[in-house]
């Protein structure tokens, strides 16, 4: 045979056929039998149990064996040892008798498959003493089943493999163990054996300890049989590794005692702080600490889900986006008196940037006012995954900022969630990257146009690739390309464009000048200039000069125009004394709705104009009003994008017909909005004509009553946080209940809606 043709190894023995050894036999048989070049010569295994041997014979997965190690590991030139941890001691010592024998070279590489590294390692520093050639590996798969008639040959494809070399290790004899594992499908990565065992700690031995914990907790209580009978789907799912065999976690335990036993205090801290929460009432914290843990579990849940559909070099397809499944809904009764001061929270475009710049700046920026919605936290989490430490405290955010340049390459794909904004700024900002990158999002971010930033990046020199016909996410961008200046015309008024692109310009070679149609949000601009950052504005016209550096600073975030919208509709629409909001953001370039409700007749009044970080804050009063259908003006378009899901919901309340154009834009937004509001509307009985730009509503007001506008109905948000809270806010003036189904997707932007409107008079109920 020549090299070419000769296999990987010409003899693999496994020691011990449990789950992993015989899966790992089997595995390996399966990729010879595929293979035109086997993956391993000849294939022998070692189990005390003579009835394994016969049995694994006799399946034709090994082609020979024995109870003993001498016999079995005849001329291996590498050995898996795959036995409980505990058995590490005397299987190594029976190989060193091999060694010494003469029975097995010397210079066999030696390799397990044992969850915990660090006392493996020390053992085999022992037991084989100087210039060994163990290298400790950890397949990151298993089951709660044993014996070799457990096996998956498939066990062990698309999981994760990590060895453990160390500074002696042959490099080649690395090389080709790694060889072995790829060709049975795992994805291999390595670690130093400390590193490995902390992380295992608090991924995997932690979390058996509290599964076995809890359910030996619950059956030494007298009355186990009914606890266990009734109980339900909480405890199913958090004990179901408490199943797993007993032996082996008790070796892992013992193994990794400090490692587990660090973790296992900082949990205990942890659940004090936890059961303090609770014996305090202190709701805000629990409600933070809650959501905070459902975020982080549905971030991991997305990346889990990715990686099984993860093909290398390519990117991930769309059969890949799994649903969100929607199981939230609001079930509101009629209630017609609004009254209330209340604050709503953060701005989100400002939260996003804040995180963006601050990541991006020399030194350490603090936000204040920072919007806790799932939007913004998974921008958040995107820079933390690209190496920027970053704390938060509730509203609170601390950023360590790295510099221009100190970004560093994810380890996986960046989950977006529902943020377009996210995705699309940090499109500007990846294209500038020395490093590779995949963005992903949910179904509804999944059908949004992202050729609209491709392609100037593009011209800029990016390399980005977008999919499917349609130019949708997942976003795949190539690193290290050098960017030129360019001088773009947006096609659309789009703040998301523009600040993609003064983005990149940022790496960029030269000043780029970008032009809009119509001013949009100018929150970039700002605060790039309050970061040290030179961007001009003349009119439409933003001009911007790579190369310069951000200078950390702290921003205070004010309360969300967007958000206090649903309540100025709200105190417009509905009896009683109207409603405050206060220190609501007043940046120009948001405030339309506020235009828009006036020359609807709405008493609105301004108060408390203050500066705040540079944006402009008030307090905005809105009385009950008797509103009249207008044809909205064209220029207010781009000022109130985000406000017009709840102003259809007020023009239905006006008197007269209101007649929306030149808004093509709100049909890519998190839905179709003008399609979906139609939809929603005449489910409560209001007339309208879908345009292709905008919308025709024919109010049904009538001067000076507070009549019903609404019937009852079900309501589908679409995925779309703001469809679900206007409908929330028609039912100030329905006669009937609404039901919104898929109403999680409100804690994008605003987690607290339903609470907060609940406080000045709607009744929803959140099941
Ligand atoms: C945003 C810009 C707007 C807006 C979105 C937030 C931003 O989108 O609808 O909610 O923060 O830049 P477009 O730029 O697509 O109009």
């Amino acid at each position: 045979m020549d090299e070419m043709t000769k296999p990987l190894f010409a003899h693999l023995c496994v020691i011990g056929l449990g789950l992993i050894g015989a899966s790992l036999v089997q595995a390996v048989h399966n990729a010879n039998q595929r293979r035109s070049t086997p993956l391993v010569g000849k294939i022998t295994a070692m189990d005390t149990n003579a009835v394994s041997i016969k049995d694994a014979i006799n399946a034709g997965v090994i082609a020979d064996g024995s109870t003993e190690i001498i016999k079995a590991v005849q001329g291996a030139d590498i050995v898996v040892i795959a036995v409980p941890v505990k058995a590490m001691a005397s299987v190594m010592s029976a190989l060193k008798a091999a060694m010494d024998a003469g029975v097995l070279a010397k210079d066999c590489l030696i390799s397990d498959v044992g969850s915990t590294k660090e006392s493996v390692a020390m053992l085999a520093d022992e037991i084989f003493g100087a210039h060994h050639h163990f290298i400790g590996g950890h397949p990151i798969a298993g089951a709660e089943n044993s014996g070799f008639h457990a096996r998956n040959g498939e066990l062990f494809v698309q999981h994760k493999l990590i060895l453990c070399p160390t500074d002696s290790t042959d490099l080649a004899q690395l090389a080709k163990l790694r060889q072995l594992w790829q060709g049975v499908g795992a994805d291999v990565i390595e670690m130093d054996a400390k590193r490995h065992d902390e992380i295992l700690a608090y991924t995997s031995h932690l979390p058996h300890l509290l599964a076995f914990s809890l359910t030996h907790q619950l059956a030494s209580h007298d009355d186990n049989l009914d606890i266990f009978r009734y109980a339900a789907g909480g405890f199913r799912d958090f004990s179901r590794i408490a199943a797993s065999h007993p032996v082996m976690w008790h070796d892992i335990f013992i193994a990794n005692k400090s490692a587990l036993l660090n973790s296992l205090d900082e949990f205990q801290q942890h659940l004090n702080e936890f059961k303090e929460i609770i014996e305090t009432q202190n709701s805000q914290k629990l409600l933070d600490w809650l959501a905070t843990s459902r975020h982080a579990r549905r971030h991991f849940g997305h990346m889990l889900a990715k990686k099984s559909t993860h093909k290398p070099n390519s990117i991930i397809t769309t059969d890949a986006i799994k649903d969100t499944i929607m199981s939230q809904s609001y079930h509101i009764r009629p209630q017609n008196h609004i009254t209330g001061t209340i604050t709503v929270p953060g701005d989100k475009s400002i939260s996003h940037r804040s995180i963006m710049f601050g990541s991006l700046a020399d030194g350490v920026t603090h936000v204040s006012g920072f919007l806790q919605g799932e939007d913004a936290l998974a921008t958040l989490q995107a820079f933390a995954d690209m190496g920027v430490k970053i704390e938060r405290d509730g509203d609170k955010v601390t950023i360590h900022g790295v510099g221009i340049d100190g970004l560093q390459a994810p380890k996986e794909p960046l989950y977006m969630g529902n943020s377009g904004t996210s995705m699309r700024l940090l499109a500007g900002i990846l294209s500038a990257q020395q490093f590779d990158s995949v963005m992903t999002g949910d179904v509804s971010l999944s059908k949004r146009p992202m050729e609209r930033v491709a392609k100037p990046l593009r011209e800029m020199g990016a390399v980005i690739q977008s999919t499917g016909e349609k130019g949708t996410a997942p976003l795949s961008i190539t690193g290290s390309q050098s960017l030129t200046a360019i001088d773009y015309t947006l096609p659309v008024a789009s703040a998301q464009i523009k600040s993609c692109l003064i983005l990149a310009s940022l790496w960029a070679n030269g000043t780029t000048t970008i032009r809009e149609p119509e001013v949009s949000r100018d929150h970039t601009e700002r605060m790039l200039n309050a970061f040290g950052y030179p961007v001009h504005t003349d009119g439409n016209v933003i001009t911007v000069t790579g190369g310069g550096r951000l200078t950390a600073t702290d921003i205070i975030v004010p309360a969300d125009i967007s958000s206090a919208a649903f309540f100025m509709v709200l105190g417009a629409i509905g009896g009683g004394d109207g409603l405050t909001i206060q220190k609501v953001g007043m940046n120009p370039t948001r405030t339309g709705v506020i235009d828009i409700l006036k020359l609807m007749g709405a008493d609105i009044t301004v108060t408390n104009e203050t500066i705040v970080g540079g944006e402009p804050i008030a307090d905005i009063t809105v009385k009950p009003s008797d509103l009249k259908g207008i044809d909205i003006p064209e220029h207010l378009v781009p000022l109130a994008i985000d406000e017009f899901p709840v102003l259809f919901v007020a023009a239905s309340c006006a008197t007269g017909t209101t007649k929306l154009t030149g808004a093509k834009e709100l049909r890519v937004k998190e839905s179709d909005r003008i399609a979906v509001m139609a939809d929603g509307l005449a489910t409560l009985g209001v007339e309208s004509t879908v345009l292709d730009d905008g919308i025709i509503i024919v109010g049904r007001g009538v001067a000076g009553e507070r009549n019903a506008i609404f019937g009852g109905g079900v309501i589908e948000s679409h995925h779309d946080h703001r469809i679900a809270m206007s409908f929330a806010v028609a039912s100030a003036r329905a006669s009937d209940e609404i039901i919104i189904q898929g109403t999680e997707t409100v804690n994008t932007s605003f987690p607290s809606f339903a609470e907060l409107a609940n406080s000045v008079g709607l009744s929803i109920d959140v099941k």
